[in-house]
């Protein structure tokens, strides 16, 4: 044990658990990799204003849970709270957008940072993998990045995991909505922060979870009654293009993102068995953000899903992945001569593209054979100086015990072909 521990809301990621989180990443981008999305990355910090402008004034994450801070350069920084609006302005600054060819569509994969009050599935330093689709109103692309997380989450064996779809309307309806929600809730009896909050961000007001405002909000007007025509009947193509995929959602009127960009299409995958933590992953359209940031009107549509959380509802649902054991081979050399060999022949099996590990740090034999097999690896390479003198390494097969002397010019083939 060092002096130090992890920071508060963090954790570190150790083998063998942290090849599940590979696994998890792999599959989500999986995916979106086969169609059509490129991979982006961006820096892990921001002009703080970058956030405080798309994720919103109002919101939490900008108001209490940013790490923000000065540089030396006197630059007003902070690590990145979530990808988006990070991804449209890189986009934005590559004029990505200028080359006719709309929607851009990128996926990522990294780090996130909220000063957030720790717990179970909610932490200080987390990771997404992400996807946005830049510059197109189009319902098929909204369905599309719903079934691809959809698929990702299936492909990992996930079953007990819900869809929430909701529409958040546009800057036609949503502004109707807003000033009939705020009359709405200046008639309650509220706190100083929930009437400040009225102001400011009435919708967020439906999310609160007081039991002392939730039984005051029934029959508050609700957004679905205000949707105009254009939202109605964009809405009603992402259910239709979602059901004739197959995938069962949930149409839930209270679906309030923590984001103020969305606009329209909002989503939510949630899993049963993560209590209160339960979204493992969200998005929705953002119509107005590009013009929020200072580009131009630029419709999108994004989703980013929590690998951290995806991990609990793994665990929640006994899902274990069939990971392969990263070795397959194991070389335990006795003697001097024979590490010189063996090492050659392991580098030679790498060169190949097998996985192959060594008996580093002159251990005994019965030591380098426990390695051996805590390794999981199939097979060992075994020498000494009796093989040696006939050229050949002896191969053993960790899992039946057999051991054939083999040449050593035809090792390579000779593993190559018992692993098959
Ligand atoms: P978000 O809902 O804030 O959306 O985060 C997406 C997912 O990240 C959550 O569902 C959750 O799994 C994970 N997550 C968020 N905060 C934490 C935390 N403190 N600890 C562990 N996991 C966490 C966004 O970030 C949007 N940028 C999504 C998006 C992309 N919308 C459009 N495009």
């Amino acid at each position: 044990m060092s002096t130090f521990q992890a920071p508060k809301g963090t954790y570190d990621l150790l083998p063998p658990h942290s090849a599940t989180y590979l696994a998890v990443r792999e599959a989500i981008s999986a995916p979106l990799r086969n169609s059509g999305y490129g991979y982006i990355e961006t820096p892990g910090f921001e002009n703080v204003e970058l956030f405080a402008r798309g994720v919103g004034e109002s919101t939490d994450i900008v108001t209490k849970e940013m790490y923000a801070f000065e540089t030396k350069g006197g630059d007003r920084l902070a690590l990145r709270p979530e990808g988006t609006a990070s991804v449209l302005r890189a986009a934005l600054e590559a004029n990505l957008h200028k080359g006719g060819n709309l929607p851009v569509k990128l996926w990522y994969s990294g780090s996130y940072y909220r000063y957030e009050r720790p717990q179970k599935g909610r932490y200080r330093h987390f990771s997404q993998v992400g996807a946005e689709a830049i510059g197109a109103e189009d319902p098929a692309l909204d369905a599309e990045l719903i079934i691809l997380a959809d698929q990702a989450y299936r492909s990992l064996g996930l079953r007990n995991f819900r869809i929430l779809l909701n529409s958040l309307g546009d800057k036609e309806c949503r502004p109707v909505y807003r000033a009939a929600l705020q009359d709405f809730l200046r008639g309650l009896d509220l706190d100083d922060d929930t009437r400040r909050r009225v102001d400011i961000n009435p919708l967020r007001v439906l999310d609160d979870k007081r039991e002392s405002v939730r039984k005051q909000l029934t029959g508050a007007p609700a957004l679905g009654d205000y949707l105009c025509e254009a939202c109605k009947a964009y809405h009603e193509q992402v259910r239709e293009l979602l059901t004739a995929a197959g995938v069962a959602f949930e149409n839930d009127a209270n679906l309030v993102r923590g984001l103020d960009y969305y606009t329209r299409t909002t989503f939510e995958f949630v899993h049963d068995g993560l209590g209160s933590q339960s979204a493992v992953g969200g998005g929705g359209r953002y119509d107005g953000l590009s013009e929020m940031i200072g580009g131009p009107a630029l419709p999108s549509v994004g989703w980013a899903l929590g690998v951290d959380r995806t991990v609990l509802a793994l665990e929640a649902e006994g899902v274990t992945l069939d990971i392969p054991a990263a070795t397959a081979v194991y070389a335990v050399p006795l003697g001097e001569e024979a590490r010189r060999v063996l090492f050659a022949q392991v580098t030679a099996l790498r060169k190949a593209g097998i996985a192959t590990d060594f008996a580093f740090g002159g251990k005994g034999l019965k030591n380098a054979m426990k390695s051996a097999n805590r390794s999981g690896a199939r097979l060992a390479l075994v020498a000494g100086e009796r093989d040696l003198a006939e050229g050949v390494v002896q191969l053993k097969n960790l899992e039946s015990g057999e051991q054939t002397a083999v040449p050593l010019d035809a090792v390579v083939d000779e593993v190559r072909r018992t692993l098959g």
